[in-house]
């Protein structure tokens, strides 16, 4: 028995941020974060849009689009960071809205590989017989959890939720995925919760050493798409589509260039959306389907890399 992806779905805000817009914000340029990021605009939440609606959202189009109904979820996985409560999770918030039976529901913390850790939890639920559909979402709201003043973050996140629907299948859908962590790098890439202990908390804001998170990103996801075909056995000429985690064009080239893919092959949200963290594999996944890029039987890798450090990747047909 393998896992499969059913459907997916997504939900953007409808608030856009140009680069125009960060150029009223902060010291910036159009110039400086289309060169170095690949990033146009964004989207940003609204008043409504929480972390757990936009994963009602995203949800409720993958179930749509993978034919299945709520009452057939056995359990749901939420990849965030920025979830309103420590409890109730977003997953819980999720069941409820979509009206789902009283499965078990739970939030993943793995900043930016929130999508690719579900995945892969889903996979092994499924293939040990424990679940037939497991409902997967990434989403975060990272814009508010940025220093609104400080051009070194704000310029590069957007909000977002993308969703899909794991379904158990006798055809083969997911070949192989693997997950990885490294907490020697943990204050590279950081975002406290706002401490009820210490009212005089000073590091509220999500902090990133910009330059060195790159060099470890590009090596890490390097060395994990070649690991990846690897321990699959199989060879990287029969790849499909590349759906990475969008966080730097020039790292999204890399990795296509270790893979030998050219950029037609990889599919990229990052020019309209910017890093949308545990969303963005989602999203982009959904935009390569609805598109009709993405079409069923294709070898299709997913990979992620984020705040922990985390990385992973998911090797499937689609
Ligand atoms: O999703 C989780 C994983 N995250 C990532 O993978 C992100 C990895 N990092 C990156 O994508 C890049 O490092 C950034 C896009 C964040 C930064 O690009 P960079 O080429 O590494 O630039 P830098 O941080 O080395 O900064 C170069 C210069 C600095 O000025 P000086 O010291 O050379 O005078 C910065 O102060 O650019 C300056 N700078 C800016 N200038 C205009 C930094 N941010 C900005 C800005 N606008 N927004």
């Amino acid at each position: 028995m393998y896992s499969r992806v059913l459907g997916t779905g997504s939900y953007l805000p409808a608030n856009v941020r140009t680069n125009a817009d960060l150029e009223r914000m902060v010291d910036t340029s159009d110039e400086w974060i289309t060169k170095r990021t690949g990033i146009k605009e964004r989207r940003v939440a609204g008043p409504g849009d929480t972390v757990a609606f936009m994963a009602t959202e995203a949800s409720r189009r993958a179930l749509e689009s993978a034919g299945t109904d709520a009452s057939e979820i056995d359990l749901i996985l939420v990849g965030t960071s920025t979830s309103a409560y420590a409890f109730p999770s977003t997953a819980t918030l999720v069941q409820h809205a979509l009206g789902c039976r009283n499965v078990p529901a739970m939030d993943i913390s793995a900043a930016c590989s929130g999508f690719v850790y579900v995945m892969d939890i889903a996979n092994q639920y499924i293939r040990s017989g424990a679940c037939r559909k497991v409902l997967v979402v990434g989403a975060d709201i990272i814009t508010a959890a940025c220093d609104q003043t400080d051009r070194t973050t704000i310029v590069l996140f957007g909000d977002g939720a993308g969703a899909a629907v794991m379904g158990a299948s006798e055809e083969q859908g997911l070949i192989l995925s693997h997950l990885h962590s490294d907490g020697s790098y943990s204050q590279l890439l950081t975002l406290p919760y706002v401490s009820t202990q210490d009212p005089a908390q000073e590091n509220r804001f999500l902090y990133m050493k910009g330059n060195e998170v790159f060099k470890v990103a590009v090596n890490t996801l390097s060395r994990l798409v070649t690991d990846t075909f690897e321990l699959a056995g199989m060879d990287k000429g029969e790849l499909d589509w590349l759906v990475p985690h969008q966080a730097n064009l020039r790292i999204i080239k890399a990795t296509a260039d270790r893979l030998g893919l050219g950029m037609d092959r990889v599919i990229v949200t990052l020019d309209r959306q910017g890093n949308t963290s545990a969303a963005s594999v989602a999203l982009a996944l959904d935009e390569g389907v609805r598109s009709g890029r993405i079409q069923r039987g294709q070898l299709i890798l997913l990979e992620a890399f984020g705040g922990g450090f985390t990385w992973g990747s998911v090797l499937m047909r689609y």
